[in-house]
């Protein structure tokens, strides 16, 4: 009877040395040490030895049940600690490694143009102001002197919301909304998104305009071109040629539009200027009496001049950018340039 508890002692250290995981040592402990296990069944014949052997027996079992569970405890303790050891080692954070960098964000370019131009004329005293982008005809049209015939109002140049209601086609009605509020002097610049359905590489259908208004006793076509030419050569530079073309707009009499020597060819003649020498920047004018009217001011009292130009234009002829779509990709390669 001791030789079996030896084997089973043998049986069982040899069956522990090859246990790798808590489940398999689980099992093993059931196996001997359970319940119904091998020990217990060992046990239970204790009653067929002659009783002097008895207490030698039950001694000899419950050393071996010490020494067994001894072990088991001690495989788990190594299980646990070499998990942890891989848990560490799998975690490791090299610490000399260089960093991630953060990313900076930047002002969009047609954002940099817009505030760059908007500080130009708070220096001259303007005021910003916002108008809707959703706008009603009598605005973007009709109050601008706008004829119900004209090619503009057609669907293929404008969107429509409703019969009524447009997206703003130009930045102009924002003259109108003003005037109304306002009683003559007024110096207003207005930056924002204006729509027309065109798509090329000069023209995407959401893009932005900045509106200019002055209006007093006096003003006269001389404040106009005094204004612009200073405006244009603080955005591209003192030596900037500058040209007034005659033009015609609904709203404004008599019209100018502002031509700047070509910024690549300087003049020469090149694929971006199309041979001419000069780029178009703006359109501008005297207000024409019929708009001061539609607002309630007095043509013989006051006058003033408007002026419109596109803000992702003045930004492609500033920084050399070739095609106006690249504006709204936000490819950061691109942006990161600004
Ligand atoms: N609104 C005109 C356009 O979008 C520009 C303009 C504004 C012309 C003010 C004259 C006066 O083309």
């Amino acid at each position: 009877m001791i030789k079996d508890l030896e084997e089973l002692q043998k049986k069982a250290e040899e069956e522990l040395s090859r246990a790798g995981t808590e489940e398999e040592l689980l099992v093993i402990k059931t196996k001997y040490l359970g319940r119904k296990g091998l020990l217990t069944g060992l046990l239970r014949n204790i009653t067929s030895l002659p009783t002097e052997e008895r207490a030698l027996f039950g001694k000899r079992s419950n050393e071996v049940k010490d020494i067994l569970t001894a072990k088991i405890e001690d495989i788990l303790q190594d299980i646990a600690s070499r998990k942890r050891d891989e848990t560490l080692l799998r975690e490791r954070i090299d610490v000399t490694l260089p960093g991630r960098g953060i990313r900076y964000g930047r002002i969009h370019p047609v954002t940099q143009v817009s505030r760059e131009i908007c500080d130009i004329f708070a220096g001259l005293g303007f005021s910003v102001v916002e108008g809707p982008e959703v706008e009603l005809d009598y605005y973007n049209f009709e109050a601008l002197n706008i004829p119900k015939d004209h090619p503009a109002r057609d669907m293929q140049d404008t969107f429509y919301v409703e019969e009524n209601i447009v997206l703003r086609t130009h930045t102009s009605p924002v003259q109108i909304r003003t005037m109304e509020k306002q009683k003559p002097p007024v110096r207003i610049l207005s930056p924002g998104r204006v729509y027309r359905p065109d798509s090329d590489v000069s023209h995407t259908p959401m893009f932005h305009q900045i509106e200019g208004l002055l209006v007093d006793r006096g003003i006269t076509f001389g404040d106009l071109k005094g204004v612009l030419t200073f405006f244009i050569k603080k955005v591209f530079g003192e030596e900037t040629a500058i040209r007034f073309r005659p033009s015609f707009f609904p709203f404004t009499e008599p019209s100018a539009e502002v031509d700047i020597q070509c910024v690549m060819c300087h003049g020469s003649g090149c694929r971006v200027c199309g041979q001419s020498g000069w780029l178009e920047i703006l359109g501008s004018g005297m207000v024409d009496p019929e708009v001061f009217k539609n607002v309630g001011y007095d043509p013989e009292e006051v006058s003033g001049f408007a002026f419109g130009l596109g803000l992702e234009r003045i930004a492609m002829l500033k920084y050399g950018v070739s095609d106006i779509r690249l504006f709204f990709e936000n490819e950061w390669r691109f942006l990161e340039q600004f």
